[in-house]
């Protein structure tokens, strides 16, 4: 019998997609290019064996497959991607399909997509969200390429995505580019999310001077309320964990520089270009890269030293905690309001059509952002999937004006103390820009117009578009 799907790449993700796609009952070929992790994994397989037909050569490997076969590509992103695709497509025949599953910039998948266009050959770019976990037991799987090529792996990746009350959380999102681009932007929005947690968490560490294990108590209960969420579940394990070496809690001997792999930088790059305001997910980035800059902060830290941190209101009752939750829920929003709208501009430059209750859907499970919120976005999206922006979405809409004065106690506390808080500040300043109808940009057209003779639009139509700022401009 041959497989119905084939998979190259047996890292520690492709490994678990390539037991979970078996365990699901579907047969699945694999290869990997060093044989001995392929027999390792084959060796290492225990009852799922059956399911598995391991592959040492590429030769085998495609013949092992029901045509047209689909064969997931589960390598590190970037060049090893093309290399593969070479190596594998003299032993293709029409209608294969390559799927690149790794994180890729949604740039190369259109590359690679638009290079196979006009032969027998199609390529489908897949987002798949949940780490080790969520490939093993249900990933959130975002499909970018022909609705055909999807027709022909519906079934295999429906059996092996997560599921949120029954229903599967995997879809084709539209054409070439289109899955990939999503998994970045929320990618993106991971990084806004875990940037505003770690705010969150350094109020009530510097703020309100409360241990690990305390502040692990405070997510644990925030998690049974609205924040309900992957992320907030795992900050509480987080928190609560002890260092088997030091025995302090393990937070406390990590050092403070985070990593990045680029797709959050890429959501921001995104952004940019197609002139839409992320300013949650470009502080996070930005944090990101300030965080790396250990000894540079360390060293300011001996000139400058730290300002008190002022009275946080509300210590002694739960009242400041309740700020903090709900000022976590209000900056939320905006961050997940900025990712749909990079989305909704991609949508329309790339024509892909994008569904946006579709893509907070199949976000609710498997995938990192997963969480009952996105329940909620589903809810407004689905009432209102062409809405200019969640944040004016009724029951969003409501949500924002529970939570923003929270928001806003909690950043004017931080900022009285010194506690950087540049995420949280960012989404305070974006509802208060986006609900601003007159703003202070006429000042800025005044100013281009005195220096450049830019030109500006006049409040009351009159047909009379430079200021009087002197003949010679610069007078
Ligand atoms: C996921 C994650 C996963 C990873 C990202 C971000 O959805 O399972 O997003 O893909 O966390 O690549 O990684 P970095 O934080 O290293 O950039």
């Amino acid at each position: 019998e041959q497989a119905e799907i084939g998979l190259i790449g047996l890292g520690v993700m492709g490994s678990n997609l390539a037991l979970n796609i078996a365990e699901k009952g579907n047969k699945i070929a694999v290869f990997n290019r060093t044989p001995e992790a392929t027999r390792k994994f084959y060796a290492e397989a225990g009852e799922l064996a059956g399911q598995i037909i391991p592959c040492e050569t590429l030769e085998e490997f495609v013949a092992a497959i029901r045509p047209p076969r689909p064969i997931i590509i589960m390598i590190k992103a970037g060049d090893p991607v093309d290399q593969q695709m070479k190596l594998l497509e003299p032993y293709l025949s029409s209608g294969d399909i390559m799927i690149d599953a790794g994180n890729a910039n949604f740039r190369d998948t259109i590359r690679r997509f638009d290079t196979l266009k006009d032969s027998p050959l199609t390529f489908i770019g897949m987002g798949v969200s949940g780490g080790e976990e969520g490939a093993r037991h249900g990933p959130s799987i975002m499909v970018g390429g022909t609705e055909d090529s999807w027709k022909r792996v519906e079934k295999v990746l429906t059996s092996i995505s997560a599921k949120f009350n029954g229903e599967p959380c995997v879809a084709w999102l539209g054409n070439d580019g289109a899955g990939h681009f999503v998994k970045t932007i929320h990618n993106g929005i991971e990084y806004a999310d875990m940037q505003m947690i770690a705010e969150i968490y350094g109020i009530l560490r510097d703020g309100l001077k409360l241990s690990a294990p305390e502040i692990s108590k405070v997510f644990g209960r925030w998690n049974e309320g609205r924040l309900n969420s992957y992320l907030i579940e795992i900050t509480e394990k987080v928190l609560a964990a002890n260092d088997p070496i030091s025995g302090k809690p393990m937070v406390d001997v990590i050092l403070d520089a985070a990593g990045q792999k680029g797709t959050g930088k890429w959501s921001v790059i995104e952004a940019q270009n197609l002139g839409v305001a992320a300013t949650g997910i470009e502080a996070a980035v930005a944090g990101r890269v300030l965080s790396s800059q250990k000894e540079e902060r360390v060293a300011a830290e001996k000139i400058f030293g730290l300002p008190q941190t002022v009275a946080m209101p509300g210590t002694d009752g739960l009242s400041f905690l309740d700020d903090l939750e709900n000022a976590l829920l209000a900056a939320k929003i905006a961050a997940y309001a900025q990712g749909f709208a990079v989305m909704a501009a991609a949508s329309k430059e790339y024509g892909w059509n994008l569904p946006m209750p579709t893509i907070a859907k199949i976000w609710r499970a498997g995938c990192i952002i997963r969480s009952q919120f996105l329940d909620e976005i589903t809810s407004a999206f689905t009432k209102d999937p062409d809405v200019a922006n969640l944040i004016v979405t009724p029951a969003f809409a409501q949500l924002v004006q529970e939570t923003d004065g929270a928001l806003r106690r909690v950043v004017s506390t931080a900022v009285m103390s010194g506690l950087p808080v540049p995420a949280l500040a960012s989404a305070l300043s974006y509802f208060d820009t986006y609900r601003r109808g007159r703003g202070t940009a006429n000042l800025i057209q005044a100013q281009r117009d005195f220096f450049g003779a830019h030109g500006f639009d006049r409040v009351d139509g009159v047909d009379k578009h430079h200021g009087p700022w002197g003949s010679g401009l610069n007078a």
